[in-house]
C-alpha cells in the first residue's frame, strides 16, 4: 500500500512565465479551464496551498461550479494569522493548518487521515518544493495568452508534456515525473 497520497500538481501561468503578482490576485484561466479545475477538485480528497496564496487571493478552494463534493483544504505555513472572514475559515469544508515545512511528514499524516489523492494548487514556493523533493505523480499546467509583466515566477517542469490540450485560448499540458 502506498504510504503517501497520490499527488497532482496544478497551476496556471501567464505566457511570460508568471504564476501571479506579489501585490494582488490575478485571474489567469478562462471559465472552461476553471470549470475543469473544479471537476478535478471533486475527484480528490485534499487541496494544498501555501499561506501567501491564502492571504493574497482569499481563495474559496471548493467545487462551487457544481461538481459534487469539495475536498479538505490544507494550508501550509508558520504562524498563520488568517482573518475569520476569509473563505478557508467558512466551515463549508474542513481546513487543516500545517505549520512545519516537513512535506514527507505532512504526506504521512494526510494518508493516515484517509486522504488518498491531493492536488497542490500553489503558490510558486509550495509547488517548487514538491517538485524539488520529487513528490508528485502528475502535473497539470495551464498556460494562458495573458502577460503579467512582473511578479512571481511560475515553477518550471523540466521535461516534455505527455499530453497537450487546447481549451479555447488556454493551453493545458500534462506532465509525469
Ligand atoms: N496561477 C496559479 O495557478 C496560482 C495558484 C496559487 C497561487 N498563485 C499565486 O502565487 C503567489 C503566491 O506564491 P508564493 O510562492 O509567494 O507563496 P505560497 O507558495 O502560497 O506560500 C509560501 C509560504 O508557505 C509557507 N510554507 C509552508 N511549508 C513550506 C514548504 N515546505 N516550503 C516552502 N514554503 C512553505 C512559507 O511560509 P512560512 O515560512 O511562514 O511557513 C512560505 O512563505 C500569489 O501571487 C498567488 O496569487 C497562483
Amino acid at each position: 500500500m502506498n504510504k503517501r497520497p497520490k499527488i497532482i500538481i496544478k497551476y496556471a501561468k501567464s505566457s511570460d512565465g508568471f504564476i501571479g503578482s506579489s501585490q494582488k490576485q490575478v485571474w489567469l484561466t478562462n471559465q472552461y479551464s476553471k470549470r475543469l479545475t473544479h471537476k478535478w477538485r471533486s475527484e480528490i480528497d485534499g487541496i494544498v496551498v501555501g499561506k501567501n496564496t491564502v492571504l493574497l487571493d482569499n481563495p474559496n478552494l471548493t467545487t462551487r461550479f457544481g461538481f459534487g463534493k469539495s475536498p479538505i483544504r490544507i494550508i501550509l505555513g508558520k504562524s498563520i494569522l488568517i482573518p475569520n472572514t476569509f473563505f478557508v475559515k467558512n466551515g463549508i469544508v474542513n481546513s487543516i493548518f500545517w505549520e512545519t515545512h516537513d512535506i514527507p511528514k505532512l504526506l504521512l499524516d494526510l494518508k493516515s487521515r484517509g486522504l488518498n489523492t491531493i492536488m497542490i494548487e500553489g503558490g510558486a514556493s509550495i509547488i517548487s518544493e514538491f517538485l524539488l523533493q520529487n513528490l508528485w505523480d502528475e502535473a497539470r499546467v495551464f498556460t494562458v495568452e495573458k502577460k503579467i509583466g512582473n511578479g512571481i515566477k511560475a515553477p518550471k517542469i523540466d521535461r516534455n508534456p505527455i499530453n497537450t490540450h487546447k481549451i479555447l485560448s488556454d493551453k493545458l499540458e500534462i506532465f509525469k515525473p
